[in-house]
């Protein structure tokens, strides 16, 4: 790759500045779009780009603007800066650093589907970051990039900053619907999808931060120079969050289908002196733990391979490294513990299941539960499994159910203790 597409900061000074991102072909992409392109042919682009949905699932975007009801108005935009998952934190280095290619992109979104307000949801404890995105819109709206009859065409587009309160649960899409609207954050019943009626009970489409800094080089450069990146069934670039046991954490922008191996010793410098890798964990907190095994080194960083080789989603790509001083059962009373606290507790399989499991856990780590008590907790996850309304229940059990079928031999340690 020839510098960076999403991280242009790091070749690019001040990139965070508008005129230096304007000099540097900021904003070329937008004006394109809403003076010479239909909504629906910058639609059409980005489907044909074959992008897919960075916050976790991988829905293909394109598709997803697609599902907008056109006979029901106005549509609404919303942008998911919660960026709250454990061993997440892409995102927040674009908002920090290359502001102006998100908020671009959220526009062009904004654009494709006609909505002319868009919402940016921002993680209780990025009021720092909030502060600076207001200030980029203030001057966005002073050169007519934003506000009535943007670059003097007919479209006109208002941004709205609504920052948080610290709750991992509103990086859900509809429990984030529900706090921008006022009311506690907690998920909505589906059907019906935010596509039909989402925010104000309007059609809406939600994407994550790095999905739409994605979009302006794709209308820039054109959905066919984007496939050039990445695998077939998984276009692009993407950021993966490293952490853990490993000697150079942070995030790397490298191309989808990049192994596990490469992220982790070519990139990452491999684990500390003396220690083996033990495991990792591939989308967070909320991933199940897959033992290192050659396969697993080498099975490509893709929305399939990942599935079809690890049974482990790529999710948010947040690769947590473990190294062979990690007792599993530890880490797991950790990730439960966070999930526990986490629950919004609107239904009772996660709000009961997670204190279950981790009133378990507090056992098994302080050495006071025995044998039967691994076996139950294994027994509580598995109940939840498939009972919960929405996904964070079912990421609560899925470093349990892992860790006990690959690592129980730690939950023992612990147990003899
Ligand atoms: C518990 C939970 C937390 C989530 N947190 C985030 C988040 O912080 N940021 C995010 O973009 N998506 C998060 N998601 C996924 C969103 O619900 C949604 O799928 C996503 O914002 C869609 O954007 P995309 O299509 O661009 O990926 C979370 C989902 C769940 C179930
Ligand atoms: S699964 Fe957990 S977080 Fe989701 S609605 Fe139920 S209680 Fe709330």
């Amino acid at each position: 790759m020839t510098g960076y597409i999403l991280y242009r900061h790091r070749d690019i000074a001040d990139i965070n500045k508008l005129p230096v991102y304007r000099k540097n072909g900021g904003f070329t992409a937008f004006e394109k779009a809403v003076k010479t392109m239909d909504p629906g042919a910058v639609l059409n682009e980005v489907k044909l780009s074959g992008l897919r949905g960075r916050g976790g699932a991988g829905f293909p975007t394109g598709m997803k603007w697609g599902f907008l009801p056109n006979n029901l108005w106005p549509h609404y935009v919303v942008a998911n800066a919660d960026e709250s998952e454990p061993g997440t934190f892409k995102d927040r280095e674009i908002l920090e650093s290359n502001p102006y290619q998100f908020l671009e992109g959220l526009m062009l979104a904004a654009y494709a589907v006609q909505a002319n307000d868009a919402y940016i949801y921002l993680r209780g404890e990025f009021w720092e970051i909030s502060r600076q995105i207001e200030t980029c819109i203030k001057e966005l709206l002073e050169e007519n990039i934003l506000g009535n009859n943007v670059f003097g065409s007919s479209y006109s587009l208002r941004l709205h900053v609504h920052l948080g309160a610290g709750a991992y649960i509103c990086g859900e899409e509809t429990a984030l619907l529900e706090s921008i609207e006022g009311n506690l954050g907690q998920p909505r019943l589906r059907p019906p999808f935010p596509a039909v009626s989402g925010l104000f009970g309007k059609p809406t489409v939600i994407n994550n931060v790095e999905t739409l800094a994605n979009l302006p080089p794709i209308i820039e450069k054109g959905a066919a120079w984007y496939k050039t990146f990445g695998t077939e069934k998984s276009p692009g670039i993407k950021i993966f969050s490293l952490s853990g046991c490993v000697n150079k954490p942070g995030n790397y922008e490298l191309p989808l289908g990049t192994t596990f191996r490469e992220l982790i010793f070519n990139y990452g410098g491999g684990v500390p002196e003396g220690r083996t890798i033990k495991a990792f964990m591939s989308a967070g907190a909320s991933s199940v733990i897959v033992p290192a095994n050659d396969m697993a080194l080498d099975t490509p960083m893709d929305y399939e391979s990942t599935v079809a080789n690890l049974n482990a989603p790529l999710g948010s790509a947040s690769v947590i490294v473990l190294d062979d001083s990690v007792n599993m059962a530890k880490l797991v009373d950790k990730t439960v513990n966070f999930f526990r606290h986490e629950s919004c507790g609107k239904c009772t399989p996660c709000r009961e299941g997670t204190y279950w499991m981790n009133h378990i856990t507090r056992r098994i780590v302080n050495g006071k539960a025995n044998m039967d008590d691994i076996t139950l907790l294994d027994s509580v996850a598995r109940q939840m499994q498939g009972k919960c309304l929405c996904a964070l229940g079912e990421f609560s059990t899925m470093a349990v159910t892992s860790g006990i079928e690959k690592f129980r031999a730690d939950f023992e340690q612990m147990v003899k203790k």
